[in-house]
């Protein structure tokens, strides 16, 4: 497995790839690497000629200093699990590589046509444009044939796949099932900041989630989203931030189940000082 730091030679090693007609799979993350994005790379590997990662915590993205300064970071192991799980090539830069000074200070504005003013979005303001600013880069880059993003981060699909539209990024985004833990937890870099006591109780967020799949139908989309919320913040040390019913395809909250044949319920909830999210597929038929 070949590791590169500068820009320049990534982009030429896969252009090299590329020449010699090779299939390009591509899998950005954050690292703090575990089963969950280790799922996407096999599943890149497996259909594609070559699989390419990306590990970059990306400044932009965050608008909490403090969750920058916290992100779990260890590159070694994650080139160790990328290697062990067939990755081919790894592109792993300094940030002074990515961004201009001037693009660290001013925000990236880019018109998201509404995607982004729900959910992780009216929460965490800036958050999409820094994705989307950082994403667009490296597949700027890494000119991928496929790109593939977790269904953990619901909104981010959403938003990657309008930004290859709307962007005319010549990738097929390939959206790959949420992996969980035993317990059902979603597994995320961010649980490593847990506390045991806290991973236990975590669990409950999936428990609800996957509770209310029984009933669903029996209530209106918001009563049913305020008996999750209800249902999660019972656990002491948990705390909901959202839980929203929306239509699949616009990210919009629905009011009644015939509104759309495509329903997932997205939650963000605070375990202690760590914000977990999560979602679930409800039956498109119900
Ligand atoms: P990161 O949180 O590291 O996630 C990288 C990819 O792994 C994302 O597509 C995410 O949805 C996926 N992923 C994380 N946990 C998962 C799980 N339990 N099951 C399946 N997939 C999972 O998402 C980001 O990084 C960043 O926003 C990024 C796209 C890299 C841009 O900086």
């Amino acid at each position: 497995m070949n590791i590169f730091n500068k820009k320049d030679d990534f982009s030429q090693a896969v252009s090299d790839l590329k020449l010699a007609g090779k299939t390009i799979g591509f899998v950005p993350t954050m690292g703090a690497l575990h089963e969950g994005h280790l799922s996407l790379i096999r599943r890149c590997k497996a259909e594609n000629d070559v699989c390419v990662a990306s590990i970059f915590v990306n400044p932009t993205q965050f608008n909490n200093v403090s969750d920058l300064q916290t992100y779990p970071r260890n590159l070694q192991q994650d080139t160790d699990l990328l290697n062990a799980a067939g990755c081919d090539l790894v592109f792993a830069p300094t940030e002074e590589e990515i961004y201009t000074e001037k693009e660290k200070e001013q925000p990236f504005v880019y018109d998201f046509e509404g995607l982004d003013k729900v959910m992780e979005g009216k929460f965490r303001p800036g958050h999409f444009n820094g994705v989307v600013q950082i994403v667009s880069k490296l597949f700027t880059l890494a000119r991928p044939n496929r790109a593939y993003f977790g269904e953990k981060d619901f909104q981010q699909v959403a938003i990657i796949c309008q930004m290859v539209h709307k962007l005319d990024f010549p990738v097929e985004i390939v959206s790959c099932p949420i992996k969980r833990e035993e317990s059902g937890l979603a597994m995320s870099s961010r649980n490593e900041l847990l506390s045991g006591e806290e991973r236990k109780k975590a669990t409950n967020i999936s428990k609800v989630l996957k509770e209310s799949v029984t009933f669903a139908a029996q209530f209106a989309p918001t009563k049913l989203a305020a008996w999750i919320t209800q249902q999660i913040n019972a656990t002491d040390g948990l705390e909901t931030e959202y839980c929203e019913i929306v239509d699949g395809n616009t990210l919009q909250s629905i009011s009644d189940w015939n509104e759309t044949d495509y329903v997932v319920c997205c939650v963000t909830v605070f375990c202690g000082k760590v914000r977990l999210i999560d979602n679930i597929v409800y039956n498109h038929k119900l």
